[in-house]
């Protein structure tokens, strides 16, 4: 039994973590697509196929049921994926129905008729591809009116990231808060749209002030992941290793995923 956990890189082992420690007895294989990373500046089509090579891989290992870490591959290509690709019995999720559910208040799976809710300006914070999808407006509006949504792309955050640049980070950061603020001067709640964003919460927090809730995924995928499991424990496949699995250079992705991640961490050729 194993759950794949995709990404375009390093970022979604922010969700693996999460999720490692939510359910410590479900092996996982984390399939990182270094060789082709950042999806960010990627367009449509070609993050669709990259996704698919991905998650397919991730079938290959045994795993049923695949989490799409990778906010960009979430937001371009999954819809696609599930109405005209995904096998019958396997199963893709994403990372912005959590995030949807928790920021509208709903239980997992509740799918009746869009409704107010207690957010009134959001500010979406994302890479540039995650923002020309409008995905996440589209999952919000199945669930929820009256919420006006300001999306910042924020160019350049992921590479500084993983450069391990922090102070270009933060004022990357920063500089994308003012932006957003000015179009949006008092949003009452925040996505961290992106994998690489938890690792920067306090400063998004302290950009946007104390009044401004920050949504962060990681952890709300693993209590989602948790929840789907209980009603379909099925979905966890036949898989028993756990794995981490990259396109990009064994050594090299390892070295940056010790880094990333605080902790030894092998990954091998996928
Ligand atoms: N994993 C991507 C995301 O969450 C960020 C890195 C990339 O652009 O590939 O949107």
């Amino acid at each position: 039994m194993a759950v794949g956990i995709f990404d375009s890189g390093l970022g979604g082992l922010t969700v693996f973590r999460a999720v490692e420690k939510r359910l410590p007895d479900v092996p996982l294989v984390y399939f990182g697509d270094n060789a082709h990373t950042p999806y960010g500046v990627r367009d449509a089509d070609d993050i669709y196929d990259l996704t698919c090579k991905g998650t397919e891989r991730l079938f290959g290992a045994g795993c049923d049921l695949v989490i799409l870490a990778c906010n960009t591959a979430s937001a371009a290509a999954l819809r696609r994926m599930q109405e005209a690709w995904v096998p019958r019995d396997k199963r893709v999720l994403g990372v912005f129905v959590p995030l949807i559910e928790a920021l509208t208040e709903r239980r997992w799976g509740d799918n009746s008729p869009p409704r107010e809710v207690g957010v009134k300006h959001v500010a979406l914070f994302a890479t540039p591809a995650t923002v020309s999808s409008r995905a996440f407006q589209r999952e919000l509006a199945f669930r929820a009116i009256g919420v006006d949504v300001e999306a910042q792309s924020c160019g350049g955050v992921v590479d500084a990231i993983e450069e391990g640049d922090e102070i270009l980070a933060e004022a990357l950061v920063r500089s994308h808060v003012d932006a957003l603020k000015r179009k949006m001067p008092e949003p009452d709640a925040a996505v961290l749209g992106c994998t690489h964003y938890p690792l920067m919460e306090d400063v998004f927090q302290d950009a946007l002030g104390p009044d401004v809730t920050v949504f962060s995924q990681a952890s709300l995928v693993a209590e989602s992941l948790a929840d789907y499991l209980d009603r379909r424990p099925e979905m966890v496949g036949p898989g028993q290793e756990r794995a981490f699995l990259t396109t990009g250079d064994p050594r090299k992705v390892s070295d940056q995923a010790t880094r990333f991640l605080r902790r030894k961490v092998a990954f091998e050729a996928a």
